[in-house]
């Protein structure tokens, strides 16, 4: 959703505008047009260069710049899907929480009607000032979003909050802003990923080579959409921005989550490897080898997916070794699933741990969509193709 939207990137005086660089250059690889807005103290620290060579347009940083023909604010702030102002100094925010407008960057502010995201970065008594929080808060008031500084240490030696969030975390934020009016706004969907571990000791577990980079793929593909998006999830696997985690370990953990996420959802994926078998009581300290052999005694655990009623759209995956779409079949028909993503995880290329998936889609009417090797980013984008035009999401 972000490819081809218009965001003005403003950039203020602060000691982190050197990071706007990285979010200029990363906005403009993900398709978006970016246009660069600095203020006077922002060209102190960067030079406008920088931006113009990243993302291949002008930079405004002059409301009286009379080469230009139009009025430079008013078109910024017209074409803006989104103004995001990352880093946002505290005069900055001072400025906009007060309405003044003397300058290009606060002028495009002022006059626009997209949504204004700011990112905050500052010295850690600048931020915490009462002055500085009253203003934040009456811009939130106002409906400008916040995402909040990171803790860590600082430009200026101390230690504490102030720190311009992580750049990935902004961008994920932007891709949910922009996909607010994409075509799963108002939908919750519930994606699960990675292998569950279930414990044998207190130091000891079973688990399996999920990565849980398919379903966060499809996480971020659906929040990118416009879904309200709960990732259940048991991969260590940092969870993107504008997605609500849900961190579980085992089997039984991820069936209750998943079962109290799905009551109101419109949607579940279950990318999770899900252990099929656990102990049921796992030895309380760690096991001591006092015999040549050791047998466990394992229980089933419950089927997860099969277990989810409701009106809800069922997409299961299928990891299979051999007869890939016989077996594919077979789950998706006692599961009860309205589709099943079937992928052959003996291939090193593809699979566990890797980028690529290579998958086939299976619906109950027998239709057998074989598609080639493709990033899973890719293939999250086809099960939500799939998913946004199936009857029972449409309906
Ligand atoms: N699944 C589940 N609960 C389980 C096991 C699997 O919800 N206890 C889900 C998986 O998340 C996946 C689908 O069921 O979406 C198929 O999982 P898979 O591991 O391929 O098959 P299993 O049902 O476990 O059967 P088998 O291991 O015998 O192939």
């Amino acid at each position: 959703m972000i490819k081809d939207s218009h965001i003005v990137l403003g950039i203020t005086g602060s000691i982190a505008a050197y990071k706007g660089a990285d979010l200029a250059s990363k906005l403009t690889q993900g398709g978006a047009i970016v246009d660069v807005v600095m203020t006077k103290a922002a060209c102190e620290l960067i030079r406008p260069m920088t931006f113009k060579a990243l993302t291949n347009r002008p930079i405004h940083t002059d409301m009286w710049d009379v080469a230009h023909e139009g009025i430079s604010h008013i078109e910024l702030a017209k074409a803006a899907d989104a103004v995001l102002i990352a880093p946002a100094s505290a005069d900055f925010i001072a400025k906009l929480a007060y309405g003044l407008a003397d300058d290009i960057l606060s002028a495009t502010v002022l006059a626009t009607r997209s949504p204004i995201v700011i990112a905050p970065a500052m010295n850690v008594n600048m931020y915490e000032n009462s002055i500085t929080q009253e203003n934040i808060q009456k811009l939130k008031d106002r409906g400008f979003i916040f995402i909040e500084p990171a803790e860590g240490h600082l430009a200026c030696g101390d230690v504490g909050r102030g720190k311009l969030a992580d750049v990935e975390d902004i961008i994920g934020e932007m891709h949910k802003i922009i996909g607010r009016s994409g075509p799963m706004a108002g939908k919750k969907v519930v994606v699960t990923a990675g292998g569950t571990r279930e414990p044998i000791d207190s130091v000891r577990f079973i688990s399996n080579l999920s990565s849980g980079k398919m379903g966060y793929a499809i996480a971020e593909a659906a929040r990118d959409q416009g879904a309200n998006v709960v990732l259940v999830t048991s991969s260590q696997i940092k969870c993107p921005a504008g997605i609500e985690p849900v961190h579980v370990q085992t089997a039984l953990e991820m069936r209750d989550a998943v079962h109290k996420a799905c009551k109101d959802a419109d949607a579940i994926i279950m990318a999770a490897a899900v252990a099929d078998y656990h102990l049921e009581t796992p030895f309380k300290n760690k096991i001591k080898k006092k015999s040549a052999t050791l047998d466990l005694n394992l229980v089933r655990t419950p089927d997860i997916i099969a277990e989810v009623k409701g009106d809800l759209v069922k997409i299961g995956f299928a990891a299979e070794s051999e007869d890939i779409n016989k077996n594919a079949k077979a789950k998706l028909k006692k599961k009860g699933l309205d589709l099943i993503v079937a992928n052959d995880v003996t291939q090193d290329a593809w699979g566990f741990g890797s980028e690529y998936n290579k998958v086939t889609l299976i619906d109950p009417e027998g239709n057998v969509n074989e598609y080639p090797v493709m990033t899973k980013r890719k293939v999250a984008d086809l099960i939500l193709d799939w998913l946004t035009s199936s009857p029972k999401w449409v309906k």
